[in-house]
């Protein structure tokens, strides 16, 4: 195991109701400022009733309430552009996001952006560190991405998926109601599923050996996943079974399952381009494509984690052959994501044209990416042909 700091200053404030407590919570953080910039996507929240909700919680905490609507799943800079031009020296003291993980990410990315003289875009090319953004508040909506958690921020910019990752980043405190999820629809639910799954096992299929207690950690949220997972799917009116996929979504990606080792992340290297050549592709339904297709690729290499995977999380009986054992894991989690409805071929997905060889050296154009096997745009190549 190796040495870490784990600090999560995320504040979780789980529960029904609890966007009814928006305003004071907004408040809390903001101190004396009174003015916040409310973002959200392409209307759900006013469908649901969520919108009134919260505006009249930060109207009875005294905030003034600047809106910005419109964000698109796979957001856009251009958005994130113009929100930060517009809203620049008007005093904003607080960004809050009501919405999924595009809505968050757009979020923090106006945050960084008004918090810094240039183009924040240079923050996603590396040509400026991140160090400084206003506070980000999250009322959660859909769990999946687990951005109310994390240090991470997506965005896309003329068909190229970038993340960014810095402390300052996290939000400051993450509203989750559960209550909330309900009105999903089940693609979002299954794809939900598949990315908070996907962000322990990028943590999880890890060359970091002896790490028992987050190995632990992980194979147990992943099995709650599993078993709640198509509760959810089945009754999207299950209070308490989303209670759990809220947690293990909320906790998937703010760094408790990658203590002490060194994390993976080729899949989602892999996905992000998916997304970003077509931004139509749902983020999580990209993964559950991609993800058998890398384990295939990778196990063979490294099958000792992988028999683990299938028999602790799978529930898979231990063969003789190791490849065996492999090849059942991978065969169930294929047939948990055909039962939520996912697709597991580039086909399924709509992505069967999708220029293979350019996105694989798109991928690695800085270099190899994962830890547990190091990847080239040939082996990327290689991965997502057998995917087709
Ligand atoms: O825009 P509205 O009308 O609100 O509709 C949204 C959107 O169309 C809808 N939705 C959200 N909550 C709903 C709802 N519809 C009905 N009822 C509700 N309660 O869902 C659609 C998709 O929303 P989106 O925010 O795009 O989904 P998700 O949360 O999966 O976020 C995906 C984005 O997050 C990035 C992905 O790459 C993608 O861009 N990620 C961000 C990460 C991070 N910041 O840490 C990590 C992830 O790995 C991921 O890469
Ligand atoms: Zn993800």
């Amino acid at each position: 195991m190796q040495n870490f700091t784990y600090f999560n200053s995320t504040r979780l404030v789980f529960g029904r109701g609890a966007e009814n407590d928006t305003g004071r919570i907004a408040r809390d953080i903001m101190g004396r400022c009174g003015k916040v910039l409310l973002i959200y996507g392409g209307g759900s929240i006013k469908r649901t009733g969520l919108y009134d909700r919260v505006m009249k919680s930060l109207e009875d905490a005294g905030l003034t309430v600047i809106e910005k609507r419109g964000v698109q799943p796979n957001p856009h800079m251009g958005l994130v552009r113009e929100t930060v031009d517009w809203m620049r020296d008007q005093g904003v003291g607080l960004v809050l996001a009501v919405g999924g993980g595009s809505v968050i990410d757009t979020a923090k990315a106006v945050a960084a952006g008004l918090e810094y003289e240039g183009d924040c875009w240079d923050f996603f090319e590396g040509k400026a560190k991140l160090e400084k953004a206003l506070p980000v508040l999250a009322v959660l909506t859909l769990p999946a991405a687990g951005s109310e958690q994390s240090i991470r921020c997506v965005i896309t910019h003329h068909g190229t998926k970038t993340g960014v990752g810095a402390e300052c980043l996290r939000p400051k405190a993450a509203i989750v109601n559960p209550e909330l999820f309900m009105t999903l629809p089940k693609h979002l639910i299954a794809a939900g599923v598949v990315d908070m799954m996907s962000h322990i096992m990028e943590r999880y299929f890890s060359a970091t050996t002896e790490t028992a207690y987050v190995d632990a950690q992980a194979e147990a949220a992943l099995r709650t996943a599993l078993e709640f997972g198509p509760k959810v799917w089945e009754n999207p009116k299950d209070y308490d079974s989303w209670c759990q996929i809220g947690l293990v979504g909320s906790f998937a990606h703010n760094g408790y399952f990658g203590m002490g080792r060194v994390e993976d992340w080729a899949c989602h290297a892999i996905e992000h381009e998916l997304s970003g050549w077509n931004d139509a592709i749902v983020h999580g339904m990209g993964l559950a494509v991609v993800i058998p297709a890398w384990m295939r690729y990778v196990s063979k290499k490294h099958p000792a984690r992988f028999v683990q995977f299938a028999v602790n999380v799978l529930g898979i009986e231990k063969q003789d052959d190791d490849a065996r054992t492999i090849e059942l894991g991978i065969a169930k989690l294929c047939g948990f994501y055909q039962s939520l409805g996912m697709p597991i071929t580039l086909r399924e997905l709509g992505a069967a044209d999708c220029p293979i060889e350019s996105l694989a050296r798109h991928c690695c154009r800085s270099g190899r990416v994962g830890h547990l096997e190091p990847l080239d745009a040939g082996d990327v190549t290689e991965i997502l042909i057998s995917a087709r």
